[in-house]
């Protein structure tokens, strides 16, 4: 059974010259008081439609202000935006807010962090979905409420009709999450941003929802953006991860690379810090010692110099002088560190592995 009783659109121009997302040297910069904070600064990645890709990073990566960026919701704001975000050949960062307006939930749709940031309190529940699907389709009130109901069911909402015309604040935390993604998901969006859609939720919710991201991505053959703290959740749902710190990606390769072969010292404390079942109680959180960069003052050489215990591996100190540049260590996988490969891999096998 299909979603929802649109047919899905073919999938359109992508070549492999022309991924369905490309994203290139992407900033976000935001004048305020203080200074101009680099939120992000020189992204760039693909993305294929059928994949997920992961984006990692702890708070204040600019994790979010990345898929706000591709959503367009920094048009008339604080924010100055440089660089490329192709969507299905059309460029979105020079797009007009009414180009870009129009592409939202009909090409992407977002999850986002917060669901009552997403849904208007004033406003039922059902009502809302049926203003975003008719926006996009010319169909009736009556076949909309038919659609929202029908995907209400589909996101596990119990007693869907009934609860059509229930308020926001009707919903409980895990509802309203479903109700988001049935809100993301009823244009059937050909690339899905998922932004922390499983934070705060119990573990069976947070399972269900996931279980229910990826089979929607199937059925539609979606790209998937899953941003996330959780590094589990990586592993079990996504093709690619991009691994972000200070507003730029350390390392990124596919889901393997990043498990198994990672060379980069903040993707090896990130996998240190990962909760293990196997570890007692005390000894399973490992925390990356320090503090995240001001993204008013980036560091001037690597961004990740003032927490790497690796610095002083490096001759010269470039880590303190030179940024390094995200370099191809093999096929599909980058990283950005002053330290040859070659020995990385060797740090990795000998001193990073044994303590993971
Ligand atoms: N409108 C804004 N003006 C100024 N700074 C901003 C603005 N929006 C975001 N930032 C800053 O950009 C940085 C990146 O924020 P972002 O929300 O993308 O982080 P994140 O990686 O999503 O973190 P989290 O995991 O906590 O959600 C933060 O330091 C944030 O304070
Ligand atoms: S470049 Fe230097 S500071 Fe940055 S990750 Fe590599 S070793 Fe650490
Ligand atoms: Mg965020």
């Amino acid at each position: 059974m299909s979603i929802t009783s649109v047919s899905t659109s073919p999938v359109a121009s992508e070549t492999d010259d022309q991924p369905f997302l490309r994203v290139k040297d992407l900033r976000v910069h935001f004048k305020t008081d203080d200074g101009i904070v680099k939120s992000v600064d020189g992204l760039t990645f693909d993305l294929k439609r059928g994949e997920i890709l992961g984006i990692v990073g702890e708070s204040g990566s600019g994790k979010s202000v990345t898929s706000q960026a591709i959503m367009g919701l920094h048009k008339n704001s604080n924010a100055r935006i440089t660089g490329e975000i192709w969507l299905d050949g059309k460029e979105l960062v020079g797009a007009s807010e009414e180009e870009v307006r129009q592409m939202r939930g009909s090409e992407m749709g977002m999850i986002f962090q917060d669901p009552l940031s997403a849904l208007h309190p004033f406003y039922t529940v059902g009502a809302q979905i049926s203003e975003a699907f008719m926006v996009h389709n010319k169909v009736s009130k009556k076949e909309a409420r038919a659609q929202t109901v029908e995907m209400l069911k589909k996101v596990g909402i119990p007693n869907a009709a009934d609860r059509y015309g229930d308020y926001p604040h009707q919903f409980s935390g895990g509802m309203r999450q479903r109700a988001m993604i049935a809100m993301a998901l009823i244009c059937q969006p050909k690339l899905l941003i998922a932004d922390e859609p499983t934070t705060a939720l119990d573990v069976t919710v947070q399972a269900q929802i996931l279980e229910l991201i990826k089979s929607l991505h199937e059925e539609l053959n979606s790209a998937v953006i899953l941003i996330t703290h959780d590094l589990g959740v990586v592993a079990e749902t996504c093709d690619k991860v991009l691994v972000m710190y200070g507003g730029q990606c350390v390392e990124k390769g596919l889901v393997d690379d990043l498990f198994y072969a990672p060379e980069m010292p903040y993707t090896w404390g990130l996998l240190r810090s990962m909760p293990r079942m196997d570890r007692d109680r005390q000894s399973r959180l490992l925390p990356i010692p320090g503090q995240p960069p001001s993204l008013i003052n980036i560091p001037k050489g690597c961004v990740f110099n003032t927490r790497c215990p690796f610095s002083d591996r490096v001759e010269g100190g470039q880590c303190f002088t030179k940024h390094p540049e995200l370099l191809d260590t093999a096929p599909n996988h980058e990283v950005r560190c002053h330290i040859p490969s070659e020995e990385r891999r060797e740090i990795l096998r000998t001193e990073i592995l044994p303590t993971l």
